[in-house]
């Protein structure tokens, strides 16, 4: 039998329609500009998010790291969250490749107050290295999925339009976010310069993100993707998975949310691991484990045994996350067996 899979969403496999729509890609060399397929996908994803253009890359890392490197000098500072994707996961792309100092907010949902962005962005530039980009995440992965709303966004935006830096999304799940507030994704994209957004999750297409923003910025991008090795051939195979990511998963991602809320329900049943369901607005539920009296790496192990796969997060917490490729019925099987590990182990340290 094969394990319910709630480690990423990055584990969907493409769709039928997807599988069709490649091997009938019309195709070209896309360093020529010449893949019709590529240029779809590019032109698409700009005007869904309001931006003059856009540039189909490999990976939301990618995405991010052209980003860094388009806006930003060696030496700079690069403003953004404690727990941000860039700085945990992307393998110090921002210090190695970019050259830039990481400096730091720490807030519940990932989103800086306009007060701490400003008084970074106006430290004495002969003391401080300046800042050269302010970057936000949503949903915010680590921070369990959670969602920053236009407002927010727009009030840090204010602050650094006014210093003249830019600011950088990263929303590898900016549809899952969009979906949580019932709003278009551009509501989001329009208080950003810049952002990235991933293909490759929730939306079930096999490879690819997008970076959108300006013309002119775009047009430098391209150049650092090259250098990057980034630049593709007949990448019209994937864009064409990815077009039906961009039009067509979108609308399904609440059963994605109504999935993992339903999951935080049924783990919430055991008051030790501090869920709060009405806390879980996406697709991420992040569980503590501390209380269970084993390692989060065990309380992993000993799910994939009852045939259910998380991610370890941290020493006391697991990851779970719904998507595409798990069913309601599924999520519900696996919050059972989830929680009669879960009780047994706390019966185990009582007894
Ligand atoms: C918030 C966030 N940003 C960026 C990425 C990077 O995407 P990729 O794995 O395609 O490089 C991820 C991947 O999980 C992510 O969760």
């Amino acid at each position: 039998m094969n394990p319910i899979d709630l480690r990423s969403d990055t584990v969907t496999r493409p769709t039928p329609a997807m599988r069709q729509a490649m091997a009938e890609a019309e195709v070209g060399d896309d360093c020529y500009g010449e893949d019709p397929t590529v240029n779809r996908l590019e032109q698409t994803a700009a005007e869904i998010m309001g931006k003059e253009a856009a540039l189909f890359v490999p990976s939301g890392t990618m995405g991010n790291l052209t980003a860094l490197l388009t806006h930003t000098r060696p030496g700079e500072a690069l403003l953004l969250d404690a727990e941000s994707h860039i700085y945990y996961y992307e393998q110090g792309g921002l210090a190695a490749f970019a050259g830039l100092l990481p400096v730091f907010w720490d807030t519940p949902n990932g989103c800086p107050s306009p007060d701490f962005v400003r008084s970074m962005l106006h430290r004495n530039p002969r003391m401080y290295p300046p800042v050269g980009l302010v970057a936000l995440e949503n949903t915010h992965n680590r921070r369990g999925g959670c969602v920053i709303t236009p407002e927010e966004i727009a009030a840090v935006h204010a602050v650094t339009q006014e210093a003249g830096v830019p600011l950088h999304l990263d929303g590898a799940r900016i549809f899952n976010a969009a979906v949580a507030l019932g709003i278009h994704v551009r509501e989001i994209a329009r208080h950003v310069e810049t952002l990235s957004f991933c293909l490759s999750k929730g939306l079930g297409a096999p490879v690819g993100s997008l970076l959108a923003g300006p013309a002119v910025f775009i047009d430098r991008a391209r150049r650092v993707r090259r250098r990057l090795g980034g630049a593709m051939r007949q990448a019209g195979v994937l864009a064409a998975a990815g077009l039906i990511a961009l039009t067509e998963m979108p609308k399904r991602l609440h059963e994605d949310h109504e999935n993992a809320r339903l999951l935080a329900r049924r783990l919430a049943e055991i008051p030790e691991l501090g869920v709060q369901p009405e806390r879980v607005q996406t697709n991420i539920l992040v569980v503590r484990t501390e209380r269970l009296g084993i390692s989060a790496e065990e309380v992993a192990a000993r799910l994939r045994e009852r045939g259910v796969l998380v991610t370890v997060y941290g020493p006391t917490t697991i990851r779970f996350v719904t998507h595409h490729d798990v069913s309601r019925e599924q999520v519900l099987l696996a919050a059972e067996r989830a929680v009669a590990l879960f009780r047994e182990l706390l019966s185990s340290r009582s007894g």
